[in-house]
């Protein structure tokens, strides 16, 4: 079996990791059980581009056991947890390309090798791997049944390639799911960005001005738990309901060009690029921590901090030091990319129980309906999400009410 690792003597240690979060994560677990039985992928090649995480391993178990033939690599190329894939390797048999700290050109290697074993359907986060398909490995689009598509990222990517009918597969949207972005977006952002940047600054989140940049499913979670933090919590949004939102939360919210002049730390989560420009940097308090949690490395602009830099100082792992021609000093956490994931290990697993649970059901929903769907972005069938949710508080031992078929009649009526 072909691979590309760190090291396979870190197998051990990842192990039992991923015995550790497989015990946070009972509806994968629940799943697992059922495609042991039913084996719904026997005979399938699928190909996988996930952060090669803890959780991420209990999933590939999952599809694994339900008889999927995989091949693996990242989709961030700081990300990876090298225990974890030395263990998927050597305990699990799972060809991995993935190692954490590679450069951009041995990432898109790792993309080609996962696409050149022909695989049949694909789970992606953030769409390269489905982008990478749709330019490098156009012979074998005819080959490939369908993708599922993690993060709000990746189907911004593919609602453009879509409406310009360049999709020639179906995608589920994993991310559009209620029981992903509610949760996951929201509460494993929320804990993991702050859990990242503690981890990688060890710095008193009270009494701190946290600037939020996004208010969206991760900004809410980010804002509110540095808010429990003891953070005076600033917003900057554009868009006015958004904005609203926040307000009404609480926060106080103004332009970015108000934000930078008293920010303490900045935390970017708009899936956007060019949030923090070269005009904000300059006018930065000395001390201020830059973090990202947006998908891409792209929300700060470091071409334009360094730049303005006079270079650049590692100060801690995960934290760089930029110091400017007049004293200031300006710390970027994890070079701008995923902070959650680079300094810290990524959501918690309990989070991910859903998201993950949304992934491999979504991959047995495209090899069952594949042929239906036809080309596009579609959501995972509503009583799938439900059943999710359902699976979820039944773990963790929570009852809740049915509505009585008078109940169902009363809301199906217009009689009243
Ligand atoms: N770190 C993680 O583990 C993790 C988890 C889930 C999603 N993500 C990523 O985080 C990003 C945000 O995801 P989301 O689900 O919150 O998206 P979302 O669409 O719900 O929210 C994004 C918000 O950013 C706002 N925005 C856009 N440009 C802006 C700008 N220039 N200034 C201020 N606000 C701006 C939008 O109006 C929107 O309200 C995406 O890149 C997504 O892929 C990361």
């Amino acid at each position: 079996m072909e691979y590309e690792i760190k090291n396979i003597a870190l197998a051990d240690a990842g192990a039992v990791r991923i015995e550790w979060d497989a015990r946070q994560m009972p509806v994968l677990q629940s799943i697992r059980a059922r495609f042991e039985q039913e084996q719904p992928f026997r005979g399938m090649r699928i190909g996988v581009c996930l952060h090669i995480s803890t959780k991420t391993a209990n999933l590939l178990l999952t599809v694994k056991a339900g008889g999927a033939d995989l091949t693996v690599c990242a989709s961030n190329p700081l990300s990876t947890q090298d225990d974890v894939a030395a263990s998927l390797v050597k305990h699990h048999d799972i060809p991995m390309f993935a190692i954490r700290g590679e450069d951009m050109e041995t990432f898109g290697w790792h993309l080609h090798r996962v696409l050149s074993e022909r695989p049949m359907l694909l789970m992606d986060d953030g769409a390269d791997l489905v982008t990478t398909a749709h330019t490098d490995f156009r012979a074998q689009l005819g080959d490939i049944i369908g993708a599922t598509e993690e993060t709000t990222t990746g189907v911004i990517r593919l609602n453009s390639m879509a409406r310009q009918g360049e999709l020639t597969f179906p995608v589920v949207a994993v991310n559009e799911s209620d029981t992903k972005h509610l949760f996951d977006n929201r509460y494993g952002t929320g804990q993991s960005a702050l859990d990242g940047i503690i981890r990688a600054t060890n710095v008193l989140i009270a009494g701190r001005t946290v600037v939020v940049c996004g208010y969206g499913w991760c900004g809410r979670g980010v804002a509110s738990r540095a808010r429990g933090l003891g953070a005076d919590v600033v917003v900057t949004e554009v868009n006015p309901i958004q904005a609203l939102e926040a307000v009404m939360e609480g926060y106080r919210v103004m332009p970015m060009a108000d934000a930078v002049r008293i920010g303490d730390l900045f935390v970017t989560v708009t899936g956007n690029r060019g949030v923090i420009r070269g005009e904000h940097l300059s006018v930065m308090k000395d001390g201020v921590i830059l973090a990202n949690a947006g998908h891409f490395d792209v929300e700060i602009d470091l071409v334009a901090l360094r730049a303005l830099a006079t270079g650049v100082r590692p100060m801690r792992p995960s934290v760089e030091e930029y110091p400017l021609p007049d004293g200031r000093r300006l710390y970027v956490l994890g070079q701008g990319r995923l902070v959650n994931l680079v300094a810290g290990e990524g959501h918690p697993a309990g989070v991910m129980d859903l998201s993950f649970a949304n992934q491999a059901l979504a991959a047995e929903y495209l090899t069952v309906h594949h042929n239906r769907l036809g080309p596009g972005v579609h959501r995972l069938p509503r009583e799938i999400d439900e059943h999710i949710a359902h699976l979820k508080l039944h773990s963790m031992g929570i009852g809740y009410d049915r509505l009585t078929d008078d109940q169902t009649a009363y809301l199906n009526s217009w009689k009243g």
